[in-house]
């Protein structure tokens, strides 16, 4: 494969594979514990179309971008920038980079925990015959109690840093490739009975409905921060997956098959959600906690329930992994080509701190609720400004270095190894890198942020 003159880099050996691994860091907890929950927070079918907008207008091209940048480079973040860029200040998106990598990890490392955790309760049958409401109050008795919900999360920390310290692609590769299709198949399935529910209806309308009155600017913001979130955008994770990729592989394909499926994922999580929110008259804006409530009254109400509730937070588990991985091998190639640390070494430490973070991050849930930023406790606050602020910044970043310091002539070079170059959809991807994307960054940044407001 052509690895020219570089060192030997790893290769996917598929094109199913590329899809797997990238689908594999796309999909996680974001369009299973974060879409719904923030869905509902932000008052439903109004954000989902504004978010879809996002996707499409913004995440897209900058998957597309960050997966050029990538191959193109053959390097990690720092080095691609580096090399693309040789001289310049361009490096220091991987500043950024790195930085929302370890925040992100940091509170994803707590929520798979809770993840295992229901696995443990699903095989003890602890959701028994428990009403709405004590399914949240036993939600809210855990993740506020000091010790369990560190030992899992710490148990997750500790998996991820194995499977980074033997290597990405191998364990990524193999694994995705039928565990993802799996959790699908699950989903469809609780999606079948959460729309034969009574009740199922109101739900949907919530979900697809929408009412543009209820969009804040935070909501807007959100739906932005989430669109990169749910992607894997903004931060180099497929800057690094491109550079494993082969020259035969045709980016723009693969770039919306990812988009398509991660965004598919998202909405048949919603489906499965919302009906059974309404039907069990569970409130809509609950929060983070709202998976955790709402799906173990659906696993109740169907056939097999006792067996899909294990495989469910199990394969949740597994989709929170093929993520974590690929947020902490941001950091960990950061440690080991910037600051010559070995890669285990840079696995251990990198891995170390970040739990310890989350350890916080946890804390904040209970015992620290007390220490809030903004308004906000640890684990909100790394959140925030991770998906909000640093996760666009570094997409407005990447937009730009492709619009116009690559520029059209170099990008077509590229895109042009794997598959014939439609001039049209090349002009439109450019344009759309060069202007739409930074602008409705910028715009909906300024708005959201109180600097302007549209009125
Ligand atoms: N996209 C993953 C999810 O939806 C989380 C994730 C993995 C991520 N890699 C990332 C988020 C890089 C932002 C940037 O759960």
């Amino acid at each position: 494969m052509s690895n020219g003159k570089l060192p030997v880099r790893d290769v996917f050996s598929s094109k199913f594979g590329v899809i797997a691994a990238a689908a594999g860091s796309a999909v996680g907890l974001g369009n299973i514990w974060k879409f719904p929950y923030i869905t509902g927070v932000y008052g439903g079918a109004a954000f989902l179309f504004v978010y879809l907008g996002f996707i499409a207008l913004i995440g897209l091209p900058i998957m597309l971008s960050e997966l050029t940048i990538g191959r193109k480079s053959k390097r990690n973040v720092f080095g691609a920038f580096k090399f693309l860029a040789p001289g310049s200040a361009w490096k220091l998106v991987g500043v950024l980079g790195v930085s929302a990598a370890a925040m992100i990890l940091a509170f994803y490392g707590v929520v798979a925990g809770w993840s295992i955790d229901y696995v443990a309760k699903a095989v003890s049958g602890g959701f028994g015959t428990k009403s709405p409401a004590e399914m949240e109050s036993m939600f809210f008795r855990f993740i506020e109690s000091p010790v369990s919900p560190i030992l899992y999360q710490l148990f997750f920390m500790v998996m991820t840093m194995g499977i980074v310290f033997v290597g990405v692609k191998d364990g990524i590769e193999k694994y995705a490739k039928f565990l993802m299709p799996l959790l699908v198949l699950i989903i469809i399935v609780l999606d079948i009975r959460a729309v034969t529910l009574k009740g199922a209806m109101e739900g949907l309308r919530f979900l697809f409905n929408p009412d543009f009155s209820k969009l804040t600017g935070d909501g807007i913001l959100s739906a932005l921060g989430h669109a990169f979130f749910s992607l894997s955008l903004g931060m180099g994770t497929l800057v690094t997956y491109g550079s494993y990729v082969d020259d035969k592989n045709n980016l723009p394909l693969t770039a919306l098959q990812v988009t398509l499926a991660d965004t598919a994922i998202a909405i048949l999580a919603g489906i499965a959600i919302f009906p059974a929110v309404f039907a069990f008259g569970i409130e809509p804006s609950s929060g983070p906690g709202l998976v955790f409530i709402t799906l173990p009254n659906v696993f109740q109400q169907m056939p097999g329930g006792y067996f899909f509730s294990i495989l469910f937070f199990l394969l949740l588990t597994v989709a929170a992994l093929t993520s974590s991985i690929s947020i902490l091998e941001v950091v960990v190639a950061y440690f080991q080509e910037e600051l010559n640390l070995k890669r285990h070494v840079s696995t251990i430490v990198a891995g170390v701190l970040i739990a310890i973070v989350g350890v916080f991050c946890s804390l904040s849930m209970g015992v620290l609720k007390e220490f809030t930023l903004f308004n906000l406790n640890l684990f909100d606050l790394l959140d925030w400004i991770s998906a909000n602020l640093l996760l666009p910044l570094g997409g407005l970043f990447i937009a730009l270095f492709v619009g116009w310091f690559l520029g059209r002539k170099r990008v077509e070079e590229e895109l042009a190894k794997g598959a014939g170059v439609i001039p049209w959809l090349l002009s439109v991807f450019i344009f759309l890198v060069k202007f739409i994307a930074p602008g409705a960054i910028a715009i909906v940044f300024l708005h959201g942020l109180g600097v302007f407001n549209f009125g």
